[in-house]
């Protein structure tokens, strides 16, 4: 059987945002632009070398129905949330938070100058998981693998590539990668049929498809990929880098309002309640 080789649905900038107590974002999903792709229902980037665009970071806020995932690239971030978890973000340090039914976290830069560059991810929990106890992973920087070949290095958050597994423990399947490419590169994944993926290049440019439509995307761009199996991008420029995620979506309906992802308007409403009740601690 020859595989389909995956093409671009679309591509689409971010939206600049301000956010928790007056922190600039580049909002990727979770926007007017782009709503949700099933099961990711946020993405945000976070660079800048600004102080006054982070400093005022997040403070004490409320989750239930999703989990946050919170990677460092550069600069410090600390966490702390009302179970006891916390922890610090150093680079390359990741915070795969599950919310579950519920939990109160801040979440405040922990420096006052210098270069502040990540992401938080925001996934939705299926019905039958939005109310499981709250879970905490932090996965240090020497606990992420790297596969590296072809010009490519792909740091595995969760999921698989290249043989190395990524540490993350998921409710379902969802393949988180940071990938660098030199030039020429070649990063080439197989995903199965009816999975979600996209990519999304923080840095110099990428070309989609090279044997094919070989399409060049620049920094700043999410691209939703289309259903053929095999993706293969390669590096255009010096230095390349993306993140690559996939997942299979859950086909449930999504309602939000703020920090809550629910599947009924009544369970965003009772998200209200517990939480003006002092029941998300
Ligand atoms: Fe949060």
């Amino acid at each position: 059987m020859v595989e389909e080789v995956s093409g671009m649905k679309e591509a689409v900038r971010g939206l600049h945002v301000i956010d928790g107590a007056g922190v600039h974002l580049n909002r990727i999903i979770g926007s007017p632009r782009v709503d949700y792709i099933d099961p990711f229902v946020l993405l945000d980037e976070f660079k800048s070398d600004d102080p006054e665009d982070y400093i005022r970071g997040f403070p004490w806020h409320p989750h239930r129905g999703i989990e946050t995932v919170t990677y460092m690239i550069d600069g410090k971030f600390e966490h702390q949330d009302s179970k006891g978890g916390g922890g610090l973000l150093t680079p390359g340090t990741v915070q795969w938070m599950t919310a579950g039914r519920g939990i109160l976290h801040l979440e405040m830069p922990k420096m006052s100058e210098g270069i502040l560059w990540g992401y938080q991810l925001w996934l939705t929990l299926p019905r039958k998981d939005k109310m499981v106890p709250p879970r905490y992973q932090h996965l240090s920087a020497e606990m992420m693998p790297e596969a590296k070949s072809g010009g490519a290095a792909v740091k595995v958050i969760s999921g698989d590539y290249g043989g190395k597994t990524g540490p993350a423990k998921t409710w379902f399947p969802i393949s988180y990668f940071d990938v660098r490419l030199d030039t020429g590169g070649v990063f080439a994944h197989n995903v199965a049929k009816g999975m979600q993926k996209f990519v999304y290049v923080h840095t110099g440019a990428i070309i989609l498809d090279p044997e094919g439509e070989a399409k060049e995307i620049g920094a700043g761009n999410l691209v939703v990929l289309d259903d053929g199996e095999s993706v293969i991008v390669k590096g255009s420029d010096v230095k390349n880098g993306f993140l690559f995620f996939a997942g299979a979506p859950l086909k449930e309906p999504i309602v939000r309002r703020g920090p809550f992802v629910m599947n009924t308007r009544e369970e965003i409403r009772q998200a209200s309640e517990d939480f003006e009740n002092g029941r998300l601690f």
